[in-house]
This record gives structure tokens, C-alpha cells and sequence, in this order.
């Protein structure tokens, strides 16, 4: 226990502590309709930081700090499962030195984090193609998945080097695959099976997704779980993203009626 406390203020962990009012919110959230997955596009680091006249990937550190408390939000809830956009396919562009600090977060936050996330039977997983991601951030990553393999509480799923169309493309490349060496009857494919090609496998669709920042897109994420998802979208940049804006999406999620397409 003393280590543990020790090795927490150590690496700066501030503990926040869940208030009354929270505890009393979660309650009466329990109550309604809870969304079984909820997804979030973290967008808002960089000018975050800027505003602040600090470099770019201050802005990301603040955000993976949001991480932990949006994480622990849900957990508290009791949702089922949380996906995070954590890396696209098109953040590749973005200059060397942002793209190595934001491939460095996944070890870091392993050091941080990895205690709890256990603590709290949560099983982390990944989303996107792994083979193009540097070694020592997949090894992170690993070791999260290895480590949490067998909890059984929330499934946090950091989408990392992901892009929605190229994970269609490779479901349907594996589908094909599949076909022509007769382990797939071509007529037994419906979207449901479709499904479980795709990096989601065995997770509920977002019930719901919210983005931060202001900006009102999908930007290539999810794009075929995302078909019936109640979307939420919020000015709050991420790393001011907090445990009482993430309530209130859900409180608003509760309600929206949802009927997919029928009266
Ligand atoms: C978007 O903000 C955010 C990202 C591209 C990265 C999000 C990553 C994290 C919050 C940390 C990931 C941590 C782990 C452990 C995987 P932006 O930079 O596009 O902001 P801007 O639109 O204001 O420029």
C-alpha cells in the first residue's frame, strides 16, 4: 500500500477524488437506459495547448491525464465498453516530433496507469493496424492486453493507427480470403457476420459518441458501427473534458429516444 502510494507521487498522480454530488448523479443515471458502449473522438489537444502558449504536445500529455478520469467515469457507471481515437491513419502527417510523443503515451501511461486499470477488472484492448506502429509502442500495448486479458469489467479500446475505411477494406480483403479458401459460404454473409471481421469483433456498436473540440465530423472512425449511434458533440476541448460533462452526455443520451427507423 505505502509503495503503491509512494510510487503514485512518484510520477505526479493526482488523485481526484469522486465528490457527493457524482456518487449522487451516477445513482440516478443508473436508473435510466445506461449506453452499453460509448466512443469518443479526443479531439482539441493542440489548441488546448497553444492557447496556453505551450507546445503541442503538452496539450496531449493534459489529454491522456483526461484519459484516466474519463476512464474511471465510466467504470464508476458501469458501462460495458469505451473506445478512444487515439491515433488515425491520417495523424501520420503531422510533424515528427508530435508523432513520436503521442507514440511514446501508450508506455507512459502503461507506468502510470497500469496498477489501477487491473484494480478495476478493467481489460484494455486495441483498435487499427499494430504491425505499422513503432515496436516499443506496440510492446506497451501488449503488455496492457496481456496484462488485462482475462478482467472482466470495462473494455477500453484505444484506437490506434486507425482509419474506419481501411478496417472495411481489410474485413472485406479477409472475407474474400476467406470465400475462396471455403472456410466462408459466400451466402452466409449478412452484417452481422460482416461485423465480426471488423477490429470490433464481439463489441456492442456505439450507443453513443461524443466529440470534443467543436468540430462536427466522424473523421473516418467507425463509420460502420457507428450507423444508429446517437451522436454528442461539445465546444469543451479534451484535456478540459471532465467527469461531469462526460454525465451529462450520458443524461442527454437518456433523453433522446432512439428507434432506428421505425415510428
Ligand atoms: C486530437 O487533438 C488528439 C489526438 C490526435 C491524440 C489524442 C491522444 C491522446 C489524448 C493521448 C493518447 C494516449 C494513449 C495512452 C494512447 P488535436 O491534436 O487534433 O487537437 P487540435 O485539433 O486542437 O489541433
Amino acid at each position: 500500500m505505502m509503495i503503491q502510494a509512494f510510487k503514485k507521487w512518484l510520477i505526479g498522480y493526482k488523485d481526484e477524488k469522486q465528490t457527493d454530488e457524482s456518487r449522487q448523479r451516477i445513482e440516478k443515471l443508473q436508473k435510466g437506459r445506461l449506453p452499453r458502449h460509448v466512443a469518443i473522438i479526443m479531439d482539441g489537444n493542440g489548441r488546448w495547448a497553444q492557447k496556453r502558449g505551450l507546445p503541442r504536445v503538452a496539450g496531449h500529455r493534459q489529454g491522456m491525464i483526461t484519459i484516466r478520469h474519463i476512464t474511471r467515469a465510466a467504470d464508476d457507471l458501469g458501462i460495458e465498453a469505451l473506445t478512444l481515437y487515439s491515433f488515425s491513419t491520417e495523424n501520420w502527417k503531422r510533424p515528427e516530433d508530435e508523432v513520436n510523443y503521442l507514440m511514446s503515451l501508450p508506455e507512459e501511461f502503461l507506468r502510470t496507469d497500469l496498477d489501477e486499470l487491473v484494480e478495476r477488472n478493467i481489460q484494455v484492448r486495441m483498435l487499427g493496424r499494430g504491425e505499422d506502429l513503432p515496436k516499443h509502442t506496440l510492446e506497451a500495448i501488449n503488455k496492457f492486453r496481456e496484462a488485462t486479458k482475462n478482467n472482466t469489467g470495462l473494455i477500453l479500446s484505444f484506437a490506434m493507427n486507425y482509419g474506419a475505411r481501411s478496417e472495411i477494406v481489410r474485413a472485406s480483403k479477409q472475407i474474400i480470403e476467406d470465400v475462396e479458401s471455403g472456410k466462408l459460404d459466400k451466402d452466409s454473409l449478412d452484417e452481422s457476420l460482416f461485423g465480426k471481421y471488423l477490429y470490433t469483433v464481439d463489441l456492442p456498436e456505439p450507443d453513443l459518441l461524443i466529440r470534443t473540440s467543436g468540430e462536427v465530423r466522424i473523421s473516418n472512425f467507425m463509420l460502420w458501427q457507428l450507423a444508429y449511434s446517437e451522436l454528442w458533440f461539445t465546444d469543451v476541448q479534451w484535456p478540459d473534458f471532465t467527469r461531469e460533462r462526460f454525465y451529462q452526455a450520458i443524461e442527454d443520451f437518456q433523453y433522446r429516444s432512439r428507434r432506428y427507423g421505425a415510428v
